[in-house]
């Protein structure tokens, strides 16, 4: 085929693809549509690879296939095996090997100019080859560190040690001396080692003193970087589509990041300095320690309370994900909406611990989307609600966000449960959640706690509830 026509088909399939990548994230955005989005991504993808490989200019299709087959079949294998509460380790693993395809395609590429007599590397591919390789190197090493944090491999612990930001200033300073001289001098390749090297040691380094319960900002943010790496290897490789999609994820995983920490009441820099979270997890699970006047009820009273009620707000938070309770709060559901009592889910953006981990565990049970409804959109119902049931929710739902300055939370936004007629509860006891720190909502007068794993005790409800 003609060189021109080749190379036009090449740039319109990369606009195309583009096009449907912009389209499809844009759709992410929506929980009606994420499928979907979804799906353009993927056809986007495909499009983007097709093309690439029009232009064989490295390996034989042989090659290229056999490679395509084996990644194919680890990632279907890996898809399918993978649990929704494995989302996030997923999510890092990929960051990492994002970060890790840059820093191969950009170092080759250097290498392929700075051995070449015939090629003087030009200072801008120097400097685009230097970013990509650092911001890559970075993203690998501190995805796998945030991997195994999260996935239990490592300590989740935050590991520190006097001196550790210090150190990282000077490595990074080096590194930057380093990457200056690489520029200036490309043919001395003793030049791109050090920086591939600290590069590699300072994703470790930042990331092992933040805490495993942080770890889903962390992950947010390296997302981010494994599209900015890709977006110079782009620019490296002069090819458009990689310069878009790459921008496409730095832009969205920052946006995220940002989103994750605004929720939590948190800055980024208190994240990335580490310290926070630590407990928390282990806060949740330690029980007790609180000396707050609390009514409990029983599951058939409470059953009674739903029966004799007309609207119903459920509050889903993380201990719902560790009882795996969705699938019985739907049966729930239904159940209630044949007693003609109106249900719907009150969303808060951080509740559990990734980034829309309540949508994903009731869309796995069949909860209808429309049912799911934003805090922005469901925090003034509250108020005209006669019970809100918080299933293994607490610092989502923590009033001292609203009224005590001094509590870790204070700004955070919350859910108005506390504003329904009848609050009930339901958690194993009066342990902290995330955050650490008490819930003084439990002693409100309209609370109730419903003491109990949710998915037993709401079981017994369903129970209950059937024979009512
Ligand atoms: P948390 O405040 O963490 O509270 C969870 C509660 O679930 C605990 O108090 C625990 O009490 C209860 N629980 C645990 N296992 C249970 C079980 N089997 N049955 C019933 N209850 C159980 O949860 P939340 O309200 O969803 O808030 C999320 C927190 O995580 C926020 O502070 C947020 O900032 C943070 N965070 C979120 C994210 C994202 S992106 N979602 C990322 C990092 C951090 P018991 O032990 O008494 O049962």
């Amino acid at each position: 085929m003609n060189q021109n026509i080749l190379t036009i088909i090449i740039q319109l399939a990369y606009l195309v693809a583009s096009v449907l990548f912009i389209v499809g994230i844009k759709m992410l955005g929506k929980t009606h549509t994420a499928r979907e989005g979804n799906i353009y991504s993927a056809v986007a993808m495909f499009i983007a690879i097709v093309a690439t490989l029009l232009v064989q200019e490295v390996l034989s299709y042989t090659e290229i296939f056999v490679t395509i087959l084996i990644g194919s079949a680890v990632g279907t294998y890996v898809a399918k095996k993978v649990e929704m509460t494995q989302m996030p380790e997923m999510v890092g693993l990929f960051n990492g090997f994002g970060g890790l395809a840059s820093v191969l395609v950009a170092t080759s590429e250097y290498w392929r100019m700075a051995h070449d007599a015939n090629i003087a590397m030009p200072v801008i591919t120097g400097v685009t080859v230097v970013l990509s390789v650092i911001i890559g190197a970075v993203t690998f090493t501190g995805s796998m560190v945030a991997y195994g944090k999260l996935a239990g491999k490592i300590n989740g612990n935050a590991i520190t040690f006097s001196g550790q930001h210090p150190l990282n200033a000077i490595l990074f300073l080096i590194m930057l001396v380093a990457s200056i001289f690489l520029v200036l001098d490309p043919n001395n390749d003793i030049y791109m080692i050090a920086v591939l090297a600290i590069g590699l040691l300072l994703g470790i380094l930042t990331v092992i003193p933040i805490g495993g319960a942080d770890m889903p900002v962390v992950i947010s943010l390296l997302n981010s970087y494994s599209g900015v790496a890709a977006c110079f290897t782009g620019f490296v490789l002069n090819n458009q589509v990689l310069i878009i999609a790459g921008a496409l994820v730095g832009a969205s995983g920052i946006i995220l990041t940002q989103i994750m920490c605004k929720a939590m009441n948190r800055s980024l820099v208190s994240v990335l300095l580490g310290g926070f979270g630590q407990g928390g997890s282990s806060a949740a699970a330690a029980g007790g320690g609180s000396d707050m006047q609390v009514k409990e009820v029983g599951v058939e009273e409470a059953a009674m309370i739903f029966d004799s009620a007309s609207s119903v707000i459920i509050v889903p938070g993380y201990g719902m994900a560790v009882a795996q309770a969705q699938h019985i709060v739907r049966e729930m559901t239904e159940l209630l909406e044949k007693k003609n009592i109106s249900v719907k889910f009150a969303i808060h953006p951080v509740a559990g611990r990734m980034p829309g981990h309540m949508n994903v565990l009731l869309a796995e049970a069949n909860v209808p989307y429309d049912k799911l409804i934003e805090m922005e959109n469901i925090n003034d119902e509250f108020a005209n609600t006669d019970v809100c049931l918080i299933i293994g929710a607490n610092d989502v739902v923590n009033p001292a966000a609203r009224t005590n300055p001094a509590s870790p939370i204070y700004g955070m936004p919350i859910l108005n449960a506390d504003k329904a007629r009848t609050v009930i509860i339901s958690k194993r006891s009066m342990a902290s959640g995330y955050a650490g720190i008490e819930n003084e909502l439990f002693g409100f007068p309209n609370a109730l706690m419903l003491f109990g794993d949710a998915k037993a005790t709401i079981t017994k409800m369903v129970g209950e509830l059937k024979e009512m």
